[in-house]
């Protein structure tokens, strides 16, 4: 194993009824900001139950509102003039990834000297940041206990992020995690969940660790886990424990606690996605899903070795009078079928779009790196090949 720190100080409170924390939790702050989305939390009455406690506390709150699927930059910035004008001490998220990720960067952007961009462009790095604290209503990213935030400057069609894992700045100070909140997450966002969830693993499985053991184990439970509640909450999307699995399955997927394990992972589908949705604006789910089953095959051509682990591991591929690679090559197919299976797109033509510049979208997913990738390192001419068959 490579050396390793794992830190991460979010208090998580998990279960139902576990709102009620949040009047404890408030008695450490003076003035709130309530960030959310489009109205999915007014429809619920989740909205209505934060207020109350808000004015039970006697608190001091504005309200930012509108935060898009793939946060925009525009609203961080709305949201940073608010803050410093009005002294805010807490940043409260209510929401998915997006909003959780606007109030981080929020969090850091308004008390940093630099300005947001140069942040997300990782020319600095964010040591502080104000607190934050997150009512999660949708399992995917894990962003309710780790720091990292995704936000696309849409001038530029470039989708960025900060975090990092060793110091406070961007990590939530609580989050409040309660699975009843995600019953009315629609079917869609269902599956982006959980292919989310599952990438979120398998980045951080295909790693070049030497004594990966507990990493690998733990991960591969996690991916099975996820493939056998995965189809089962599709069909029931009111089922309570089915959702309380995905939502704990969720932040363990990306909290640190494997990262240490892979050295890190290999991150390349991430990077790759990042440039599909920054460009055409597609949810991040549906990217990785049309992404990871197309880098699988070609990685696994170049070293099948960790595929024959994934498919014997999680889909009990058999490897009689097989070579390595045709029982990886299995293994992703089992992969592509679960994909499939489950609702979630396979190809790019899936929204229509016929025409696309290559070179750009390769240059928005390497954004300036030699090569991405552990398990296999991608230049940018892998990273064209892998890309050209998306559409
Ligand atoms: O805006 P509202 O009305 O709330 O509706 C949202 C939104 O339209 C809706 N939704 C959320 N909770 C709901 C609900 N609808 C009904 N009932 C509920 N309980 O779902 C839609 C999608 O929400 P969003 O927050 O965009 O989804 P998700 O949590 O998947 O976040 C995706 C974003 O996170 C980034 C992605 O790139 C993307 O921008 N990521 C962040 C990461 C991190 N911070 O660690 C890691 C990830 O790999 C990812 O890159
Ligand atoms: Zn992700």
């Amino acid at each position: 194993m490579e050396n390793f720190i794992w830190y991460n100080p979010t208090k998580m409170y998990f279960g139902k009824g576990e709102l009620n924390k949040l009047h404890d939790e408030l008695k450490n702050y003076q003035k709130v900001l309530l960030v959310y989305g489009g109205g999915s939390i007014k429809s619920s009455g989740l909205y209505n139950q934060i207020i109350e406690i808000l004015k039970t506390e006697n608190k001091f709150y504005l309200e930012l509102y509108g935060v898009e699927p793939n946060p925009k930059l525009k609203k961080v910035r709305e949201g940073i003039k608010l803050v410093t004008k009005n002294n805010i001490d807490l940043l409260l998220a209510v929401g998915g990834g997006s909003t959780i990720d606007t109030a981080k960067a929020i969090a850091v952007g308004a008390i940093s000297k630099h300005d947001i961009l140069d942040l997300l462009l990782n020319k600095y790095q964010p040591e502080k940041g104000l607190a934050i604290g997150t009512i999660l209503t949708l399992s995917a990213t894990g962003s309710e206990m780790n720091p990292r935030c995704v936000i696309s400057d849409s001038d530029n069609d470039l989708k960025l992020g900060l975090g990092n894992w060793n110091t406070d700045a961007t990590f939530p100070n609580f989050s409040i995690c309660d699975p009843s909140y995600t019953i009315t997450v629609p079917k869609n966002q269902t599956i982006n969940g959980i292919v989310d969830i599952i990438s979120h693993v398998l980045e951080q499985y295909f790693h070049r660790n030497e004594n990966s053991i507990l990493g690998d184990k733990i991960s591969e439970s996690l991916i099975k886990i996820m493939i056998e509640t995965g189809p089962r909450l599709i069909k029931d999307l009111d089922n309570y424990s089915l959702r309380e699995t995905m939502m704990i399955c969720g932040a363990m997927a990306w909290n640190g606690m494997i990262r240490g394990l892979s050295n890190n992972g290999d991150w390349s589908c991430h990077a790759m996605e990042h440039a599909l949705s920054a460009v055409y604006d597609i949810p991040h789910g549906e990217g990785l899903a049309i992404i990871t089953p197309i880098w699988m095959e070609y990685c696994a051509r170049i070293d099948p070795s960790k595929f024959v682990n994934f498919a014997t591991n999680i889909f009990n591929v058999n490897t009689e009078n097989k070579t390595e690679l045709e029982v990886a090559l299995e293994g992703i197919e089992n992969y592509k079928n679960f994909l499939y299976e489950l609702g979630a797109p396979t190809s790019m033509k899936h929204y229509q779009i016929d025409t696309y510049d290559i070179d750009q979208l390769v240059e928005k997913a390497i954004l300036g790196r030699e090569t991405i990738g552990k398990y296999i390192s991608l230049r940018s001419e892998d990273v064209k090949t892998i890309l050209n068959k998306v559409f």
